[in-house]
């Protein structure tokens, strides 16, 4: 999954970006559709699925502890599951290339299966903590031996019956979260996890689509009490995959600060839990239009109409920071060009994502002449008012498809041409982001 030989590209200066695009399935539902047809009894039938190397190792994995999972010609994807309880032991390691989600969620499913399963990544996913999962996942009876730090490979010994636990999650993490409910699905009696802050709840509504019992109480503070019943049995569904507004935000930022350019993007998921980096640009003047708002999936979609606008910089609300955190990279590029100085704070997270984020969009933005100073948590940026970056540097993507993607950005609007060091790491997440880049410049 990993590509030995790098292929650099350079991004220079854009005529203005014009057109209509529908960007690919959102990753985070992509890999729990898999994930819970698989256990589900039965056929389920899943489009707009994104075929991104991140959901592709979700597949194999699933597919090595027994569902059928097949694409059709026409792009709709069919899995038999196996049914809760019903994993088998993979023969081989599980791969999971770049995919933190992958890794994280698909530990807590093997955790209450009586399987032993063996994780292995590339050089960035085994670089990323996983004692996050290991906590909770070895108090529910999971025995887990890890690389130093608590890092991949590492090996999951399964607990079948496992034991039911509470857990309050000590960080924002939605695949912490997630890991917890998944183990929690073939644990006796109720598994509850407790979240002092939301973060995005796909697994929650897409538990309770499958037919699981789960139930969400929300204290006066704010606190969600998630609890699930475990031994559930899941009844096959049919899912459409809304896009990704995640990948939406590379277009988004790219709009808003390419002059003259007036873009629309179509079917874009726009769940609370994820639509922080629109309400963040529109307080920075972002001209974005909500059109056609509906529902797709059990999910929030509209299409959004973006054009050029004159941003101005703000302080950020760290409360808002889950609801966009895989948004941060593309936000600092729209910081970059905005009037006047962004503020962020409240971001370790980035600093244990794909890559260290704070430090390489830190380090790639003053490289390309962008007035930028890195604190503890977050990233202070001066905007140039709209002028261009003066660009005309080779930026180390660190294996990390969003960093790849924000440089690529910044180039449209740089006067020397950004080269990104190896244009690979954009298929985790986002194959066909080049295609539609270049289909907007026509
Ligand atoms: C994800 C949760 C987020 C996000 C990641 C996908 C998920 O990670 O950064 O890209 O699908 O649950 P954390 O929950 O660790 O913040």
């Amino acid at each position: 999954m990993t590509d030995q030989t790098a292929t650099p590209r350079a991004f220079p200066a854009s005529a203005p970006l014009k057109g209509r695009i529908a960007i690919p399935g959102d990753k985070s539902i992509s890999h729990r559709s898999l994930m819970l047809s698989a256990l589900a009894v039965g056929e389920s039938r899943v489009t707009g699925l994104l075929e991104g190397h991140d959901v592709l190792a979700t597949a194999a994995a699933m597919r090595a502890m027994g569902a059928a999972i097949e694409r059709r010609d026409d792009g709709e994807w069919r899995i038999h599951g196996v049914g809760v309880g019903g994993l088998l032991q993979p023969r081989e390691a599980l791969d999971m290339g770049n995919s933190g989600t992958s890794t994280r969620l698909l530990m807590g499913l093997v955790a209450s299966h009586p399987i032993t399963a063996t994780f292995v990544g590339d050089a960035s996913l085994s670089g990323r903590p996983m004692g996050r999962v290991i906590d909770p996942l070895a108090q529910m009876g999971a025995d887990i031996s890890a690389s130093p730090g608590g890092r991949l490979p590492l090996m999951v010994r399964g607990l079948a019956p496992a034991i039911p636990l509470a857990y309050r999650l000590p960080m924002a993490s939605a695949q912490v979260k997630s890991a917890v409910l998944l183990a929690g699905l073939n644990t006796p009696g109720i598994t509850e996890v407790i979240e002092p802050v939301p973060t995005r709840d796909h697994s929650e509504r897409m538990l309770r689509g499958f037919g699981a019992d789960l139930t969400v109480e929300v204290g006066g503070d704010g606190t969600r009490h998630i609890r699930i019943r475990g031994e559930a049995e899941l009844k096959p569904q049919t899912i459409a995959v809304p896009g990704d507004p995640s990948s939406a935000a590379f277009f988004i930022v790219a709009a808003l600060i390419v002059p003259g350019s007036d873009v629309t993007i179509a079917n874009v998921g726009l769940n609370p839990t994820r639509a922080g980096l629109v309400d963040v640009l529109k307080q920075m003047g972002g001209d974005i239009e909500l059109l056609n708002a509906r529902e797709v999936g059990g999910e929030a979609v509209a299409d959004l109409r973006v054009r050029h606008s004159n941003l101005k910089g703000i302080e950020v609300d760290p409360a808002v920071a889950p609801s966009m955190i895989d948004e941060f990279p593309i936000l600092f590029v729209a910081a970059a060009l905005a009037e006047g100085r962004t503020v962020t704070r409240g971001l370790d997270e980035l600093r244990v994502k794909e890559s260290d984020r704070l430090s390489v969009m830190a380090t790639g933005l003053q490289a390309i002449g962008a007035r930028v100073q890195e604190s503890e948590d977050g990233l202070v940026i001066d905007g140039t008012g709209g002028d261009p970056l003066p660009g005309g540097a080779t930026i180390a993507g660190h294996l990390d498809h969003r960093i790849c993607m924000s440089f690529a950005v910044a180039g449209l609007v740089s006067k020397a041409p950004v080269t990104i060091d190896d244009i690979a790491p954009v298929a985790t997440s986002f194959p066909n982001f080049e295609t539609l880049l270049t289909g907007l410049q026509q």
